[in-house]
Parts: C-alpha cells; structure tokens; sequence
C-alpha cells in the first residue's frame, strides 16, 4: 500500500495534510502502434523521438510534507514533474517507490477537460466529474446552483462539452473542484486557460478556501501568483527537488537558474 488515508490526528500539534515520503515515478515508453498519420510518418522516418522501452524517472526520491491549511506553489520548467507530482497525489498514478499519506478529502483539477466526457451535457459532466472526485450524487444536488453559478455557465449547462471552449471547461472544471468543500486541493496550471476575469474570480475563491483552512499544492508558471499567495513554493527539475522554501527565495533560485541557462546557450 503505497497511499495511506490518514482519518486520524497523529496529536503532534499541526498535522501534515499530505506528505511525500521518498517517493519516485518511473515510466517505461511502451513500443506501441502508430496511432496518427503523423506518427506514421516519424516512425517511417525513423525519426523516433525516444527509445520504446526508454525508461524515464518522472521524479525522483521526493520527501516533503504539507502542513494543514497551507498552500505549497510548485514551480519548474516543463517537463520537471510538476504535474506528475500532483497526479500522484491525487492516486491517479501509483508511485513506484516511496508513500503518499494524506488526511482529508481530496479534490482536484489537473488536466483541463480530464473528468468531463465530451458527448455529455455540462449539467451531466458535473455529476460525473462529481462522482470521480467521490461525491454523492445527493452532495451534487445541493452544490448544483452554486457551481453553476461560479462557472456562469447557467446558458450553456445543457449544451454538449464538446462545443465548450477550453476556457469554459476550466470554468465548470474549478467550479466543481472548488465548490464541494474540500479540504486538501490540487490545482495545475489549467487556470491560466481562463481570460482575466475568470483567472482573478478563481484566485479569490483560493483565498477563500485559504481563509477556512484548505490544504493547497498549487502547480503554476505565474511566478507572481505564487508569491502572493502560496506559504512556500517548492522548485522542482528533472523529478528533483531543487528548492523548497520562502517564495520569494525559492523563485529568485530559479529565476538565477533560468538565467544560468540562458546565458550558456547564448551564441
Ligand atoms: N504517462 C506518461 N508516460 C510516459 N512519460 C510520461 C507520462 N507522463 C509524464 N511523462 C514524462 O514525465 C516527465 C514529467 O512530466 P510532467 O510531470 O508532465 O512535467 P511538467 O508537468 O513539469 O511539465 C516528462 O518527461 C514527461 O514526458
Ligand atoms: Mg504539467
């Protein structure tokens, strides 16, 4: 068993909500047949862009906790593990090492438009997106106007998803993340879909949620964002922990970094 559902306070003070205990994701890349035009073509090319059967350390040996009511930022360029990290928190993936032990219910928004089915109305993915994430249909019901409401989709929720823009998935997508009272939440970068209006709405909602104490891990590449509102932010590189502290310390770490780089590939 690899993720332990707490229920109970270990009595030490401020419990963690979620801690990572030396955990790492390998993925293998399966050998698998073509299943676009395009890919026929790199593969008659043989322009293969990695290795079937490459294995690949999504993270690496990653230890933190996450105390109760605290919001964590994870920064880091793409393919760091940002979004793996969260995935396995949410029990989406299993590690492969290591433990996940979390307390509280849990509810996220990782990928825009996971959880919803594109042939089914709004009004129906939100009971379905509602059910993934554990909830009753009767707990549904109640929450319906609300999350409606917050999405300001109330013209559309009868309307298949399929013709919903990106911007109005994310919209129904943190509705329903949000509205259902968690008490540990996952957020990735999906909010930088939404225009400026629908982006500054779901910051007060965080804010909110912060105030009745919400556990938070936050995966975003506005670095502003992060330092006004998250407790700490934790940088990660290559399925590494790079950095795990104050912000403004942690983003100024990997804004040198970015530099570092930028610098050494200047011609
Ligand atoms: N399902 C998967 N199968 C194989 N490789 C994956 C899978 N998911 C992620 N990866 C790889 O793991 C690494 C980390 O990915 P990800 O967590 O999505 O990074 P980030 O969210 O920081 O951009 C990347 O190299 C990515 O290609
Ligand atoms: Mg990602």
């Amino acid at each position: 068993m690899d993720r332990i559902i707490r229920t109970e306070d270990s009595g030490q003070g401020v419990s963690a909500a979620i801690e990572f205990q030396n955990v790492s994701k390998k993925f293998v890349l399966r050998p698998g047949r073509p299943t676009s035009i395009q890919e026929m073509v790199i593969n008659s090319l043989k322009l293969r862009l990695r290795n079937p059967g490459e294995e690949l350390w999504a993270l690496k040996d990653i230890s933190f906790a996450v105390g109760q009511g605290e919001t964590v930022g994870i920064i880091g360029p793409n393919g760091s593990g940002k979004s793996t990290l969260l995935k396995v928190a949410s029990g989406i993936y299993e590690p492969t090492a290591g433990k996940i032990t979390f307390s509280g219910r849990m509810s996220s928004l990782l990928e825009l438009g996971a959880g919803f089915h594109p042939d089914l109305t709004g009004r129906e993915n939100v009971y379905l997106y509602g059910s993934i994430l554990g909830l009753s249909r009767k707990h549904i019901n109640r929450r319906f106007g609300e999350i409606v409401g917050f999405a300001e989709l109330d013209r559309f929720i009868d309307m298949p998803a399929k013709y919903y823009s990106s911007g109005m998935y994310v919209r129904l997508g943190f509705a329903v993340a949000t509205q259902v009272d968690p008490e540990i939440l996952l957020i990735d970068e999906v909010l930088a879909v939404g225009d400026e209006y629908f982006q500054r709405k779901c910051l007060k909602k965080i804010e909110d949620l912060q105030r009745l104490g919400v556990t938070i891990l936050l995966v975003s590449h506005n670095l502003t964002t992060v330092q006004n509102l998250c407790c700490r932010a934790l940088w990660l590189d290559k399925g590494m922990i790079q950095e795990l502290g104050e912000p403004e310390f942690v983003v100024g770490r990997y804004l040198d970094d970015v530099a570092g780089h930028e610098k050494a590939t200047a011609i």
